[in-house]
């Protein structure tokens, strides 16, 4: 079995066999990138992606404003598909796709298969009424009509928003209102853990009073669903009247890809807005450098689509390198616990990319699971989501891995379109817990509160640095006030805040979490207000704090504080109440794991809520000062009731 890794002092580097195959392997690349960032992107960009017309400016900044590749002229359909049918990679397997039931049929489309759906689903979307610049929303599950859908859109120009199939039919009528797409595409349903999921129902629901005119479904699951005459239509009948050939438009650099909802710290979700070149050129190189992609490689990242790591590294990011990809419909343990141990093998997986409340889960079932599976197929294992800590890093590695691959930590976020911060497999360290460095032509920092760069090993804010990288965020939809907030205020108009907290380590990055009210619960990103903003709908409630509790899994989950009405008592069906509206509004992913009824919650003068007080007590960490608290007296009931309730 080959070994990808050694151990040379206290840490991992690639082995010999690793660096002979690998595409970067030489540490130099991060000074010679860093010498001139903007000219090391253009000669990727160049050399990557395929333009239609080459760019005029590679890089414009009038900050907090950044363009990439100014001029230039491309198609992302295009360059993940066209330029794969004309040579060997024809009929190169793009997607192999395994169901829920593990006796059902699996799926698996060529690169031309992939082509010929694409381009005819295009044609339909145009029949549609579908124009350039349009929103279409995309509902579907985990099959691969999703990225037909996304590379269809992206062939004509319209926009993509994917909504994730698990959200509540309220918070995807949110995210249609705020992007006003006439055209939705989802599926009849889907089945997760044996059990058939309605999904068309989910959307017939949502729907009712938005913009959407027309409906797309796909027949997945058979199951029984209302379809509107003249509003709903079957993607396999309208498929089958469209040409073979649809002509890629031509799009610019700066035009809009996509645009993806993710939660702030806000109620409202926002929707981060990805423009082509940019983005396809930083897609392109992450995926080929950070999981060093060969054409021999079978490459599973096991994110749903509906969030930023499915659209960069299970769509764009490896079809634009040509390469075979995995996808599951479902979930890790079923039937059984070894259900992704047993794909790898069936498939020979080579590289496999998870996120860390997934490794922790499958870690619980035991190393039997895993050990009554072959994978010696692995090279590289891959973290993404969340700080991974030193146990699940540990089991990973040596369990998993069988001690020979190495684990590429991979921070990154929505608004940065791909990794930024890791280890190169080529180049190493590999670190438990420390994610590594900036990606080569990309600069991070550490800093203070006042922002002057921390000494190594003291906790500071995680910052991104001009110019950047192609694939950042441009804006946010509609919502430029709260781009520049959220962003470009706490360290001015040209250092990018990412809201998380990190320190240097032996020179390397560690991520330490989020710094602000956002949650990442199972690695699912959702703001504490967003939640907050549903328990207060209830009649009974006058407000409510949620923060996140740590969990051996999921990492954290939401608990929330609430006050009720001075004349309510709290009882168990007030609290499964509360537990059905936060399901309404959001979905399952965001359920609080607890409901505790307080009398108070500590506030500022001005009346905020101190989550940063509330997360302390929870965590058992040092309270601080809590003179400028209007309440301080609260502070101590509430660790009372804690103690109470085991916390
Ligand atoms: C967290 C997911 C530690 C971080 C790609 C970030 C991580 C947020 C890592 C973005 C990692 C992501 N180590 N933390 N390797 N990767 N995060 O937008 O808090 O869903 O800000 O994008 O996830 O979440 P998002």
């Amino acid at each position: 079995m080959v070994k990808w890794v050694v151990k040379k002092g206290k840490f991992y580097f690639p082995s010999k066999e690793m660096k002979k195959i690998a595409f970067v392997k030489n540490e130099k690349i991060y000074k010679e990138a860093g010498e001139n960032p903007i000219k090391f992107w253009e000669k990727l960009a160049r050399e990557g992606i395929s333009w239609f017309k080459t760019w005029k400016k590679t890089y414009v900044e009038k900050p907090p404003y950044f363009k990439w590749f100014v001029g230039g002229k491309l198609n992302a359909s295009y360059n993940c598909l066209d330029r794969h049918i004309n040579t060997w990679r024809k009929n190169k397997i793009a997607i192999i796709w395994e169901p829920d039931i593990p006796n059902e049929k699996n799926r698996i489309l060529s690169y031309y298969d992939l082509y010929r759906e694409v381009n005819r689903f295009a044609n339909a979307l145009r029949e549609l009424g579908v124009k350039k610049g349009d929103r279409v929303t995309i509902y579907l599950p985990m099959i691969p009509e999703i990225q037909i859908s996304m590379l269809a859109c992206a062939r004509i120009g319209a926009i993509h928003s994917v909504v994730f199939s698990a959200f509540s039919p309220n918070a995807l009528k949110t995210r249609i209102l705020d992007a006003e797409s006439k055209v939705l595409i989802t599926a009849d349903g889907y089945y997760r853990r044996g059990k058939l999921i309605n999904l068309k129902q989910s959307a017939d629901e949502a729907i009712e009073g938005t913009s959407i005119e027309k409906v797309v479904v796909v027949k997945r699951a058979s199951n029984e669903i209302n379809m509107k005459e003249g509003r709903d239509f079957w993607y396999d009948e309208i498929i089958k009247k469209s040409k073979n050939y649809c002509k890629p438009e031509i799009i610019d650099s700066e035009d809009v890809l996509f645009i993806l909802y993710s939660s702030g710290t806000t109620g409202k979700p926002k929707a981060i807005v990805h423009t082509t070149g940019g983005y396809l050129v930083q897609a392109y190189w992450t995926a080929k450098w950070n999981f060093d992609l060969h054409d021999e490689d079978i490459f599973w990242c096991t994110s749903d689509l509906g969030w930023i790591t499915g659209h960069t590294y299970v769509c764009y990011g490896p079809f634009l390198n040509g390469t075979t990809i995995l996808m599951h419909e479902s979930v890790p343990d079923y039937p059984q616990p070894d259900r992704w141990w047993e794909i790898i093998e069936k498939y020979g997986v080579t590289i496999f990319y998870t996120a860390p409340t997934a490794i922790r889960m499958l870690m619980k079932y035991g190393d039997e699971w895993v050990k009554k599976h072959d994978l010696s197929s692995l090279r590289i294992l891959g973290s993404v989501g969340e700080p991974v800590d030193k146990d699940a890093w540990l089991w990973y590695f040596n369990v998993v891995g069988n001690g020979r691959c190495p684990i590429i930590d991979t921070w990154w976020q929505t608004e940065t379109g791909g990794n930024l911060i890791n280890a190169l497999p080529g180049i190493g360290p590999f670190i438990p817990t420390v994610a590594g460095r900036a990606f080569p032509g990309t600069r991070a920092s550490v800093l203070d509160e006042k922002g002057k760069p921390v000494k190594e090993g003291e906790r500071g804010s995680l910052v991104l640095l001009p110019p950047f990288s192609p694939g950042m965020l441009r804006g946010l939809w509609k919502d430029e006030k709260r781009y520049i907030e959220t962003y470009w205020s706490k360290y001015g108009n040209r250092i990018y805040y990412t809201g998380d907290g990190a320190l240097i380590e032996n020179g390397f990055i560690k991520i330490t979490g989020r710094e602000d009210d956002v949650l990442k619960v199972a690695g699912h990103r959702l703001a504490n207000a967003e939640i907050e903003d549903a328990i207060n709908r209830h009649k009974d409630v006058i407000e409510s704090a949620v923060i996140g509790m740590p969990d051996p899994i999921k990492g954290e989950v939401p608990l929330a504080l609430v006050i009720l009405r001075k004349d309510v008592t709290p009882n168990e069906q007030l609290t499964n109440e509360l537990i059905k509206l936060v399901e309404k509004e959001i979905g399952p992913i965001a359920r609080p794991a607890k409901i505790i009824y307080v009398d108070d919650l500590p506030k500022t003068r001005s009346g905020k809520i101190m989550r940063r007080i509330l997360k302390r007590l929870i965590k058992k960490e040092d309270l601080g000062d809590l003179s400028t608290l209007a309440n301080p007296e609260c502070v101590e009931k509430l660790k009372e009731i804690l103690v109470s309730q085991n916390l």
